[in-house]
């Protein structure tokens, strides 16, 4: 398996270094940028003629697939066209972000599940960030307004899926996934544009049951916590996309270790930052974290070294590596967040990753997976492992020009 690793990592700090010297960041980002200009505009014009379809990912043939806009993935397509629009100002990219984004807009009503926040936040909230178009913020409170119906008062969290039969018989009741953490950042959003403090108390009250309920004693996190709808305590601790309900499915620490960080800068609660950085210590020090720094898609996988990487959790902690580089006030622990991030950006822009031009269905990453259990979406493109591949490049080149 080292040997296996250091290969690959040889690779990556030689791409693009016929000099002997790594890639300059800048240099990387650009190239990454570059071809993701070029994938995202093939894609995008291959939906042109269905005005309702999302891209989601390809099947085995290479076929793409899509979704409507109730798909908890709808979002990440329209931000990555916004991030796209940030680093280019390109005006045809911005007519695709404009489009996309309209595409998702009926789901500002949805309230019976939580992803209304991914969904509209990456989104509209990304649209409105960088125009001021004042049609999309009604959008964003709307969708605001409808995640809060699904908060529960007894428990202090926000109901993450509704009860089907299927989960009843598993017994749960109200079920959490960690990754709700990043639905947060829409309620946040909405008390700043609105002045009503009710989002933000909600989002702090998920926030701080979720840091008192939904973490291991090694600072691992679990994927759904099921909360007892009569006593409002947490009566199960489970997974649905994990390897097991003890293990540490990798995408599950992503969004803590990002939602944890993203809570900070919302609030500027210190004991936020202090479990981002358990979060990130559980990661950095784990040694089945291969050394090109994209997990395995749970870090418990049986099958490890031969198991299926997952890009899309690489992107989404390099994005907020970034966010806790700046926010750490210990230097030594800044430096390591710091290059965490700039190794997983490297490795996600090296071939291995980054798709080349014209293939991968047009999407930028290739190697994320869904959900194994499940035997969905194993080993493929999907759409958010490319919007936050773009944010962490985004953040990174904002944080250290320099590089
Ligand atoms: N929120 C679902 C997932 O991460 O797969």
């Amino acid at each position: 398996m080292k040997r296996k690793n250091t290969l690959i990592l040889l690779s990556i700090l030689a791409s693009g270094c016929s000099s002997g010297h790594p890639e300059p960041m800048s240099q990387v980002i650009d190239r990454a940028f570059s071809r993701a200009c070029e994938q995202t505009v093939f894609l995008a014009s291959e939906l042109k003629t269905d005005p309702l379809a999302l891209p989601r990912t390809i099947d085995a043939q290479g076929r793409l697939v899509t979704s409507d806009s109730h798909w908890w993935t709808s979002g990440f397509f329209p931000g990555t066209l916004w991030y796209l629009f940030e680093y280019t100002h390109d005006r045809q990219i911005l007519e695709l972000a404009r489009d996309f984004t309209a595409r998702v807009e009926r789901e500002q009503y949805t309230t019976d599940n939580h992803d209304i926040g991914f969904i509209l936040n990456c989104s509209f909230g990304n649209g409105y960030r960088l125009t001021g178009d004042e049609q999309y913020r009604p959008v964003l409170l709307q969708g605001a307004s409808s995640l809060a119906t699904r908060f529960r008062p007894l428990s202090g969290v926000i109901q993450s899926w509704d009860i089907a039969p299927w989960s009843t018989r598993l017994g749960w009741q109200c079920p959490v996934i960690i990754d709700n953490m990043m639905n947060l950042e829409l309620l946040t959003r909405a008390s700043e544009l609105s002045g009503d403090p009710r989002f933000r108390e909600m989002a702090v009250a998920h926030a701080e049951t979720t840091l008192k309920n939904h973490f291991r004693k090694d600072h691992s996190s679990y994927h759904v916590v099921s909360y007892d709808t009569l006593s409002g305590r947490p009566h199960l601790h489970i997974t649905k996309q994990g390897y097991s309900d003890s293990s540490a499915w990798a995408r599950g620490q992503a969004w803590a270790l990002y939602g944890f960080s993203m809570m900070y800068r919302e609030t500027g609660e210190k004991r936020y930052l202090q479990q981002a950085e358990l979060i990130a210590d559980f990661l950095l020090r784990h040694p089945r974290l291969p050394e090109d720094m994209v997990p395995y898609w749970d870090f418990d996988a049986p099958d490890i070294p031969d198991a299926p990487r997952d890009a899309s959790a690489a992107a989404v902690m390099a994005s907020a590596f970034v966010e806790l580089s700046q926010a750490s006030q210990d230097p030594e622990a800044a430096r390591k967040y710091r290059e965490a991030a700039q190794m997983q950006i490297r490795s996600l822009a090296a071939d291995t990753y980054l798709a080349a031009p014209g293939t991968n269905g047009g999407f930028i990453l290739k190697h994320s997976v869904g959900s194994l259990p499940d035997n969905s979406e194993v080993d493929v493109p999907l759409t958010y492992a490319d919007y936050y591949f773009l944010e962490a490049m985004l953040r990174y080149k904002a944080a250290y020009p320099e590089d």
